[in-house]
Order: C-alpha cells, then sequence, then structure tokens
C-alpha cells in the first residue's frame, strides 16, 4: 500500500496520469495544454529538449508560436537556466538583458530544468503576463513537474516511429 507524499497535489497527481497514459513527444504537449488550461498565470507553457549544445522547442501550448524554436546554450533565460543547472525566475522580464523576447504581452519567466539521471536533458519555459507572476510555490510544484518529466524528454528526441 502507499500513501501520498506531501508533494502529490492534485495537479502533480493529474500529471501522472498524463505520464502513464502517453509518451514521448505526445505527453510533453498534453502536460503543456494542462499547465496552461489549469493555471491562468501559465498563459505560454513550453518544453525544450537539450540537443547538445542548442535547446529545441519539442512542445508548447499557447496563444501564439515562438520564433525562438532552437536557442544556444547561454543564450536568453532558458539558455541560462540549463548553463548555470538551476531553475531561474524572472520577475521582470524588461529588466534583464539575457531576456530573449517572444510575445509583448510577456513580463515575467520561469525556466526550470528537466534532468534524468542527474543530467540535463530540457527544461520547461512558462512566460507569465505579470511582472512577479511567479513565486515560490511555482517553483517548487515546477521542479516536481520537471523530476517527472525526464523520460518523456528523453523519448521525444529519439527517432520517430516509421509505421
Ligand atoms: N524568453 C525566452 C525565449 C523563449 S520564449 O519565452 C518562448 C528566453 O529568454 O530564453
Amino acid at each position: 500500500m502507499t500513501v501520498p507524499g506531501r508533494d502529490q497535489t492534485p495537479a502533480l497527481l493529474q500529471v501522472e496520469a498524463i505520464l502513464s497514459r502517453i509518451s514521448g513527444r505526445q505527453a510533453l504537449q498534453e502536460v503543456c495544454r494542462f499547465l496552461r488550461r489549469s493555471f491562468p498565470h501559465y498563459p505560454w507553457v513550453g518544453v525544450y529538449r537539450l540537443d547538445g549544445e542548442t535547446l529545441v522547442l519539442d512542445a508548447w501550448d499557447g496563444a501564439q508560436a515562438t520564433e525562438h524554436t532552437r536557442i544556444p546554450v547561454g543564450r536568453g533565460i532558458c539558455g541560462q537556466a540549463v548553463r548555470e543547472d538551476r531553475t531561474v525566475i524572472v520577475d521582470d522580464v524588461r529588466a534583464d538583458p539575457n531576456y530573449l523576447a517572444c510575445f509583448l504581452e510577456t513580463r515575467a519567466e520561469v525556466v526550470v530544468p528537466i534532468r534524468l539521471e542527474g543530467r540535463v536533458v530540457g527544461e520547461i519555459d512558462i512566460d507569465g503576463n505579470a511582472v512577479r507572476a511567479f513565486d515560490a510555490s511555482d517553483r517548487q510544484f515546477l521542479e516536481s513537474v520537471a523530476a517527472r518529466l525526464g523520460p518523456a524528454v528523453d523519448l521525444s528526441g529519439a527517432a520517430l516511429p516509421t509505421a
């Protein structure tokens, strides 16, 4: 018998339910959709996969597509999170010289590394439309989500089946 841990919030349980049902890029897509739909302060949610020294946008959900579908490690907030191997929260993107602009409405951003067996394989990137949109609770929740996404990101980068 198992007892749910303290980090087993209903939202996290739903992420786990998605990951138990589908895998790879389809799962990432569904998790992006779920996060955006569940949290109004997550208007754009994406998952980048680390391919060598480049972040590749594998899944996203939001009102608009971004032009930044490939980001070199070290560029932007996305590249910074990988280089520094840590969650980066930017309270006001207009005050951060690293920020790569995507959408006019974006005022804050959170980027959370996704790891598999200890190494970074990708990241969750969320744009918010208010200054200080993200706090410690977002960090804690998104790090818990990221901790479950490693296998899906890994599979997302594998060659697509031909059948
Ligand atoms: N703003 C990001 C680029 C990606 S878009 O937000 C989707 C950055 O500074 O790395």
